[in-house]
């Protein structure tokens, strides 16, 4: 289908929906989420000319995953967002099935995207990673498939994220090789247009690491003080305990990478978020050098068809963006202080929990210290539970209707909550660990705490901010 059509029913799509969306009550107050349609993976995550750009992979035709187009937004402050022009459509051949993830690159002032040209076809598929640049008038030029796929890999091969180092692009690309697999693959160009597979950096069965899953999605590789840290997201993990208890994971190996030998020595496989919905984060780096990370608050092939929002026409939100530390060998995550700017009225309590007042969560900030145990519970929706083991988060599973729990082992001393109609966004410890989940409330939603813990919070109402 050409560009033009698509383009169109999206349009379509949008103005015949969004009244719909808009009228949604678990709609985020200031979290991006789709117009209309599903909305995955955060793409092309940059700053450039001093704002940001956020893509995401989106389906406006449907709540379901089929074409993926590249919505746009973008900001000066990552607080208030604009709709930018569709960066992409699956118009051409070597797209047929969706322009899957990528990232974005400021190539010599040029606003250039790397993406993957999905193509399905009977019992099969391929991939090609493909270019567009942006032009004078903000549209993107696509520059068709530079990269075919590589032998020795079936055909998942996908999400292409690239950096400039020492003088030239580099791309980590998931791959699944013909044992099934999953592996990081590092590439080299001059120019971004003819690339040469380095090698292997990472993957299941490498660097020591045992059977580790048959696909990475979601490759993202930077430095944090003097380590590298090469996200990634594994599917096909076994629950182990209280680790890998999702569909499919999304964490992170710290380590050294030798560029010469494309070979990245790391520890453990570690989670970057531990709660019900987190899934293909991407990073940029702000002009004024803080690492920033922004996922997706989904996951796929889990209970997401059932979520109410689609009775509403649209489904899944980002998570709120993350500024990105080092301590040891771990990534600290806290909420980006721009966010700061969303605050009103503040309250401070301090008591015993079980005699707080139910507090207002619909869209708000908390910064809880605690000593002691507690239980919380968010409009009985979802219920939150801290003592010494640690800090346990359930709810119902939405299709099953059975009791679901994840959990942080440790000592929890300060908590800091983001709350946003349909979601929260649990910070133990200012950025240690970070649970993220969607609930979805009958009413306006209250926290209503109980136990004996000695407790002193600031609460914050958060301004509606939407786009
Ligand atoms: C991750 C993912 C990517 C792919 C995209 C397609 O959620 O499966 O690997 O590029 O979604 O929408």
């Amino acid at each position: 289908m050409s560009d033009a059509h698509l383009v169109k029913q999206a349009l379509r799509a949008v103005l015949s929906g969004q009244q719909r969306t808009a009228a949604d009550r678990h709609r985020p107050a200031w979290h991006l989420a789709p117009p209309v349609g599903l909305m995955n993976d955060p793409n092309g995550f940059i700053q450039f000319n001093g704002r940001y750009t956020l893509c995401y992979q989106w389906n406006p035709l449907a709540c379901a995953h089929g074409a993926k187009f590249w919505g746009q937004w973008s900001s000066a402050d990552l607080v208030q967002w604009r709709h930018e022009p569709l960066a992409l459509a699956p118009s051409e051949s070597y797209e047929s099935h969706g322009c899957y993830s990528g990232s974005a690159v400021d190539n010599h002032g040029e606003l250039t995207l790397i993406y993957t040209g999905n193509v399905k076809f009977d019992g099969g598929r391929t991939a090609w990673q493909c270019l567009a640049v942006q032009d004078e008038h903000g549209e993107f030029r696509k520059l068709g498939p530079v990269l075919p796929l590589p032998e020795g890999y079936t055909g998942h091969v996908r999400d292409p994220k690239v950096w400039q180092h020492n003088g030239s692009w580099y791309m980590v690309l998931a791959a699944q090789d013909l044992q099934l697999q999953g592996k990081i693959l590092l590439l080299i160009s001059p120019d971004l247009h003819s690339w040469t597979l380095l090698g292997e950096m990472a993957g299941s069965g490498l660097n020591g690491l045992g059977e580790f899953g048959y696909m990475w999605e979601c490759p993202d590789l930077f430095r944090l003080d003097d380590r590298e840290i090469l996200l990634t997201c594994p599917q096909g993990l076994e629950a182990d305990g209280w680790r890998y208890r999702n569909t499919f994971q999304s964490g992170y190996f710290c380590g050294t990478l030798d560029y010469d030998t494309a070979k990245l020595s790391h520890g453990e496989f570690h989670e970057l978020d531990l709660g019900f919905e987190f899934y293909a984060p991407q990073s940029c780096l702000s002009d004024d050098g803080r690492r920033l990370l922004i996922g997706w608050m989904g996951l796929p092939d889990a209970d997401e068809f059932y979520q109410p929002t689609l009775n509403h026409g649209w489904i899944h939100t980002m998570t709120c963006p993350r500024e990105l530390t080092l301590s040891g060998d771990r990534v600290i995550q806290r909420p980006a202080r721009e966010l700061q700017q969303l605050r009103q009225h503040e309250t401070q309590l301090k008591g015993i929990a079980g005699n707080l007042p139910a507090l207002d969560v619909d869209s708000a900030e908390l910064h809880v210290s605690i000593d002691g145990s507690f239980s919380a519970s968010f409009a009985d929706a979802l219920n939150l539970h801290v003592d010494r083991h640690g800090l346990t988060l359930g709810r119902k599973n939405l299709r099953t209707g059975e009791q679901e729990e994840r959990h942080w082992g440790g000592e929890v001393r300060t908590l800091q909550i983001l709350c946003d109609r349909s979601s929260v966004e649990i910070f133990i410890n200012d950025g240690e660990a970070v649970l993220s989940s969607r609930y979805f409330p009958d009413a306006q939603p209250h926290l209503r705490f109980s136990g004996s813990a000695q407790i002193s919070l600031s609460h914050w109402r958060l301004r509606q901010c939407v786009i």
